[in-house]
């Protein structure tokens, strides 16, 4: 059985990425295609970044902030050969179309912040040093997760089964996963017994994209349907619900994956621990609390069908919001490489980040 790894020591169960910088293009494996087929696709501008973020091609809050900012980087390389001596207006039409591109993860924003930050000081090419800044968003979201996998990791008394919701892991970040990570680290350590994924209706992030990783990472997976989950809880032998988030507010309401408020409902009804796993790039201090985090709703054609088929009635509308919030009271501890926060409030967050 491993120790449990120190932050940045190498895992044996952790193979998978999905977001590469080479041969000057953005590389990104198409989640779309997912299990069935590894499609890589390089992109050499930012419409095709932005277009990518908000078609599904890559996914997973700290994945889209990465993306969007080697988008910044093919910005600038266009905006500059253009207009060597005016390029930051064409580089900010282009910022704002990443920023378009969807609206609740906020790794989005503060990514394009961050690069934002660095051009100002720069004359002649812009290039080498944006380039510069999106590899070090990718290699701190990388560190960040290797800490929080230590550190949550360490919460889960053994032996424990854990339930997770959508995909947090290699897919969803630099790699290594904020939840899946923490789940990689608790089950290299010997602490996890089994895990749970929830399918995740209606893009199957669990079904396609968890399962694919975890089993490909020799951690097995059991697959659950949502509505299967309080049947589960009420078994017995889980001991934590481990998720990521899209943006978590300053008083700790966050939002992830529709389908997240009612685990955490279900998971203290049945006294089980709730644990949230996301760096501190996913903390919005701008936003009090959860019913100031924009909720994207995607086409109801992803609800009424499955698969590129449709199989609900002919006629039926949905109501199809990507994610939901859930208030801070139902969190036990938020994960991040900065530290643990025990029952999140507005002053512990603050204190966090002080
Ligand atoms: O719509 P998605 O697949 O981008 O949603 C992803 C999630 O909700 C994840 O749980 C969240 O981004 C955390 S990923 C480390």
């Amino acid at each position: 059985m491993d120790p449990i790894p120190a932050p940045g020591a190498p895992s044996t169960h952790d193979t998978v990425r999905a977001v590469l910088w080479q041969d000057e293009a953005l590389r990104l494996l198409d989640q779309r295609r997912l299990p069935e087929e590894e499609r890589w696709l390089d992109l050499r501008d930012a419409k095709a970044v932005a277009a990518a973020i908000r078609d599904m091609v890559v996914r997973g809050a700290p994945a889209i902030g990465i993306a969007a900012a080697y988008g910044a980087v093919l910005a600038a390389r266009e905006a500059y050969a253009e207009a060597p001596g005016g390029w930051r207006s064409l580089w900010e039409a282009d910022l704002a179309r990443l920023a378009a591109a969807r609206p609740t993860a906020v790794n989005l924003f503060w990514a394009l912040e961050r690069m934002r930050g660095v051009a100002e000081g720069l004359s002649g090419d812009p290039v080498p040093a944006l380039l510069a800044e999106a590899d070090r968003v990718l290699a701190e979201d990388l560190a960040a997760n290797h800490r929080m996998g230590a550190l949550g990791a360490a919460l889960i008394d053994p032996p424990c089964a854990v339930l997770t919701h959508c995909n947090t892991g290699s897919l969803a970040t630099g790699g290594y996963g904020t939840a899946l990570g923490v789940i990689r680290s608790a089950w290299g350590a010997g602490c996890v017994t089994r895990v749970y994924a929830d399918e995740t209706r209606p893009w199957l992030q669990g079904a396609r994209l968890t399962a694919w990783e975890l089993v490909r990472d020799g951690i097995p997976v059991d697959l659950v349907v949502e509505g299967a989950a309080g049947s589960l809880m009420r078994a017995g032998g889980l001991g934590w619900v481990i998720v990521g988030a899209d943006r978590v507010a300053a008083n700790g309401d966050f939002a992830n994956k529709i389908g997240t408020y009612p685990l955490a409902v279900l998971a203290r009804h049945h006294g089980l621990r709730f644990m949230v796993v996301a760096p501190t790039s996913t903390i919005d201090l701008a936003v009090a609390d959860g019913a100031g985090i924009p909720i994207e709703t995607r086409a109801a054609d992803e609800v009424l069908g499955c698969g590129g088929r449709r199989v609900a009635a002919p006629g039926a509308g949905a109501w199809n919001p990507a994610f939901d919030v859930t208030p801070a009271g139902l969190v036990d501890a938020l994960v991040t490489e900065r530290g643990v926060v025990r029952e999140p409030s507005r002053e512990r967050l603050a204190a966090l980040l002080a």
